[in-house]
């Protein structure tokens, strides 16, 4: 059974891990443009062998916004968890910004990423650790940004 704390080790944390992916000799990324490249992605998950995504084509310009709308079980999650690259196409190409994912170091990338789960998590702690989660440098007025955009400043606040 998992410690509270072991638990609390969740999604940022592993995404950021390094050790969790082998991203020896891939590149880094210290600066993003957002343009995400489909060419005829398929994905089919180990479990039973299906594709969930067969034959995606997508041109994702940077700061096009993108709604994905189908049916349950049509495969918007997974083209998004391809997008955050927690799975890779099981055939086809994915790149960023002109360049394939698969040679990309993935916790470089994803610090500049941001996910809004359909199910929130808040984890123990403090306002400021939770809204800084993954960000070990974020300051005062970082924290307070966000609150800010999220809506969420004035009832923090008070
Ligand atoms: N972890 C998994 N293991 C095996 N099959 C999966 C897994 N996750 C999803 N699937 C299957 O892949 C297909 C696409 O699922 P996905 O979750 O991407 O759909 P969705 O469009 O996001 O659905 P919803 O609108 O319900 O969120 C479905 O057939 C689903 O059963
Ligand atoms: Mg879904």
């Amino acid at each position: 059974m998992l410690h509270a704390s072991q638990r609390a080790r969740s999604v940022g944390e592993v995404l950021q891990a390094p050790e969790l992916e082998d991203n020896e000799g891939k590149a880094e990324r210290s600066a993003l443009r957002g343009a995400v490249t489909f060419e005829q992605v398929a994905y089919a998950y180990e479990t039973d062998g299906r594709t969930a995504v067969r034959d995606f084509t997508l041109d994702v310009a940077p700061g096009e916004t993108i709604a994905l709308v189908g049916a349950s079980g049509a495969g918007k999650s997974t083209v998004l968890n391809l997008v955050i690259g927690v799975i890779r196409p099981t055939s086809g190409r994915l790149l960023l910004d002109g360049a394939d994912m698969n040679g990309l170091a993935l916790h470089t990338y994803r610090r500049f990423l941001s996910v809004v789960p359909q199910e929130s998590i808040l984890f123990d702690g403090t306002i400021r650790e939770n809204v800084a989660y993954g960000m070990d440098d974020a300051d005062e007025e970082t924290v307070r940004a966000a609150l800010r955009d999220a809506n969420a400043l004035e009832f923090v606040s008070s």
